[in-house]
């Protein structure tokens, strides 16, 4: 089967970094979100990423102009789903919200339609048990920024079949990401090991152990990680973060996924790092 045109569902942080991608490496393209302020946020943060790919002498000043012209914004996923060959979903972190999204490109897209979700946390094999087509539904985790990163954790629902695990594994080399195989545990690989680290950082603060640039310091200078645990934790997002723990204690059902009362009190306070100007550190 060729995959030849992609929808991609939410316009947000993932989805202008997912439609870019497919767009740079020809893949024809329709970006799809509930809100119009999303789509121009969207695709006006793709032109300023293409820009500064074009500066960095990543890509030529013509493929950035052909990029573009291969991506439709639309609010209208009835429409834009009769003829997609792949769903990517990149739409909030909800079930009911994926769920529903999901049943109803289920309703119209054709028999061979691939879907997949880029959800970081949610069962891949919960979402799609509510399509007709669980053989054809995976998980394309991808990171942020997508046209940067490399990593694509590809991930197998319970029913998901080896043709599909295959075609979407010759996608993600084409989009020259690295696949790696996993299987639908919570947090899969990477928040299943990042969360867990990050909010061990969180009791060492909470504790007194050591300030939170200590804690930084330690885990760059020691351990060589680019950035300490409480920055990336800013970064993502606080209550990103909880969730996630939240997630793994739910789905692994150990206390050693019982999310940090610090965690939880910066949440209910409204520090959630960057986002909020406030989290570990202070943000301008
Ligand atoms: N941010 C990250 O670093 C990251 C990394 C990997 C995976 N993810 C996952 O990617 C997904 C998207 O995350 P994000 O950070 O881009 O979120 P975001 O909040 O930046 O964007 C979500 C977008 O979905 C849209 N949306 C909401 N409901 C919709 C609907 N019914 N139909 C169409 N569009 C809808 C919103 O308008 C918004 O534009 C989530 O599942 C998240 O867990 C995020």
């Amino acid at each position: 089967m060729t995959i030849e045109n992609v929808v991609v569902i939410g316009a947000g942080t993932m989805g202008n970094g997912i439609a870019h991608t497919f767009a740079q490496f020809g893949y024809t393209v329709t970006l799809v979100d509930v809100s119009t302020e999303s789509l121009h946020r969207g695709v006006s943060t793709i032109e300023k990423n293409l820009d500064r790919q074009v500066k960095k002498a990543i890509i030529e000043e013509t493929v950035k102009s052909e990029t573009l012209s291969r991506i439709t914004p639309s609010v209208n996923l009835e429409n834009a789903a009769v003829n997609a060959d792949l769903i990517i979903e990149a739409a909030s972190e909800n079930f009911e919200i994926k769920a529903s999204l999901f049943k109803l490109a289920d309703s119209v897209c054709k028999p061979h339609t691939i879907f997949a979700s880029n959800t970081s946390s949610i069962s891949i094999t919960s979402i799609a048990a509510v399509t007709s087509r669980a053989d054809k539904f995976i998980g394309m985790h991808f990171f942020n920024p997508v046209p940067l990163m490399k990593l694509c954790e590809i991930v197998r629902g319970y029913s998901t079949s080896d043709e599909t695990y295959s075609i979407i594994e010759t996608l993600a080399q084409k989009l020259q990401k690295t696949p790696v195989n996993v299987q639908d545990y919570p947090g899969f690989i990477s928040n299943r090991i990042l969360m867990p680290m990050i909010n061990e950082a969180i009791f060492c603060l909470m504790e007194g152990v050591a300030s939170a640039e200590d804690i930084d310091t330690v885990m760059k200078l020691g351990m060589n990680h680019p950035m300490g645990p409480l920055t990336l934790a800013d970064f993502i997002g606080l209550d990103v973060c909880l969730s996630i723990m939240e997630v793994l204690y739910d789905g692994l059902g150990d206390s050693k996924y019982r999310a940090c009362p610090l965690l939880r009190k910066m949440v209910a306070a409204g520090c959630l790092g960057r986002k909020s100007g406030k989290g570990f550190f202070t943000y301008a």
